[in-house]
């Protein structure tokens, strides 16, 4: 009973999958919960109010204006008295409203009122899902911190359409809700775990640096993700542009030296993962004063050095953490790279990704963008994962490890 005295609301979207979020209702209860539906008009075409209410054993709500259920209940109350609210399908109508913060019908409504944690779970036709203007959407919900499940890609269940916007599975939307309200399971409670994230940057003179494009946002989802399961994370960041993730003790540097540094600092660990996108050289002999442009004079050249590899320094430490993942953004020959790179570095896990402009991911490929398709190397072969959202790749890395610690004992 992971769900045990959770409180659930589910607002239900008009679209075809409704029909799936009535056998969601029996997983949610089935694990504990009490759910309560929420259901908009469109989605009282597909599923009625009746089979949804049967189902929660609970009164079902429809309508912002009818007076008595404002009276008994109200959006406000509906809104606050839940431990989450989960959205499923979540229509391209109800994403553009939140995105928005529109509040015509009660839906909307109970979604901007709400203080507590929402998880969606988007359903809609692949075309209207790869639309500029979802995306967009999208981009600002997660922005504003709400949680996404999906979709999946596959047949769409009305016009046999193949792509991506077919919701996820009531038994996957069921573990997300669970992992978000920890329904105390802490499998990493009493671990310690050193990561790195983003980029470094490292110092031409004392205005100009070399950086990249990492945003640090899957190493940081990672570090939320390992925290939610009870570890007791140091994530060492590069310069990035989002929060510090909750639960977690960073400490913020700038340059590859530094990181390796503070990263040493935070050994021992159980395990450590390396995901920053590490300056592989720096500029030789920094300079002390900013280069000036002498009209005439040829362009300055940068000599420069090697920077020390942070993941190959830990995965050979005399205090090597018994779990070593590196991460390995290539733009071909993704598997073959990874596989050189667990002996080169001592690691016991390479998270691939391609980073290639043609992999089809993100706006802008992998680096910056808010999802991945990466593949899990190790000795013993090649775990390929479907596209995910950063999120949920750190929500399955943080089971991964979970699930590695626990055969070794402390
Ligand atoms: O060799 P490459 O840069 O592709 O290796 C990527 C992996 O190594 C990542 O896990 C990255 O965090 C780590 N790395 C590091 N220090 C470096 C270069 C890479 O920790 N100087």
């Amino acid at each position: 009973m992971t769900l045990s005295g959770k409180r659930i609301l589910l607002i239900i979207g008009g679209g075809i999958a409704a029909y799936k979020s009535l056998d969601l209702i029996r997983r949610l209860r089935e694990r504990g919960a009490s759910v309560r539906c929420v259901m908009t008009a469109a989605a009282t075409e597909f599923v009625t109010p009746l089979s949804a209410g049967a189902l929660t054993a609970d009164r079902v709500f429809t309508d912002l204006f009818d007076r008595e259920e404002e009276h008994d209940v109200g959006h406000i109350r509906l809104a606050r008295e839940a431990d989450l609210i989960l959205v499923a399908p979540a229509t391209a109508d109800l994403m553009a409203k939140l995105a928005n913060g529109l509040a015509n019908d009660l839906a909307s409504a109970v979604l901007l009122a709400s203080r507590v944690p929402v998880l969606m779970a988007p359903a809609m036709n692949p075309a209207m899902w790869s639309h500029p203007a979802t995306r967009r959407n999208l981009a600002t919900l997660m922005k504003d911190g709400i949680n996404f499940i999906g979709p999946d890609r596959g047949e769409m269940a009305e016009s046999g359409e193949a792509g991506e916007g077919r919701m996820a599975e009531p038994p996957a939307i069921a573990a997300a809700a669970e992992a978000m309200l920890d329904g105390g399971h802490k499998p990493l409670a009493g671990r310690r775990i050193v990561m790195t994230s983003g980029p470094t940057h490292e110092p031409i003179d004392p205005v100009r640096y070399i950086a990249n494009r990492s945003s640090g946002k899957q190493g940081h989802a990672i570090a939320a993700a390992l925290a939610r399961l009870g570890a007791e994370v140091t994530l060492v960041s590069g310069p990035v542009s989002i929060p510090d993730p909750a639960g977690v003790k960073t400490v913020k540097v700038e340059t590859a030296r530094e990181m390796l540094a503070a990263v040493e600092d935070a050994l021992p660990a159980d395990c450590a993962i390396m995901v920053a996108a590490v300056a592989d050289w720096r500029v030789d002999g920094e300079h002390d004063h900013k280069i000036k442009k002498t009209p005439g004079q040829a362009a300055p050249s940068l000599a420069m050095v090697e920077n020390p590899d942070i993941l190959a320094a830990v995965g050979h430490h005399a205090k090597r953490p018994e779990l070593v993942i590196g991460f390995a953004a290539e733009t071909r020959d993704v598997v073959d790279n990874a596989r050189a790179k667990l002996k080169k570095k001592g690691a016991d896990l390479i998270v691939a990704n391609d980073v290639s402009h043609d992999s089809g991911v993100g706006d802008r490929g992998v680096m910056g963008g808010d999802r991945n398709l990466v593949r899990i190397v190790s000795p013993k072969g090649v775990d390929e994962w479907p596209e995910l959202t950063k999120q949920e790749v750190a929500g399955r890395l943080a089971a991964l490890v979970a699930e590695r610690l626990a055969t070794i004992v402390v």
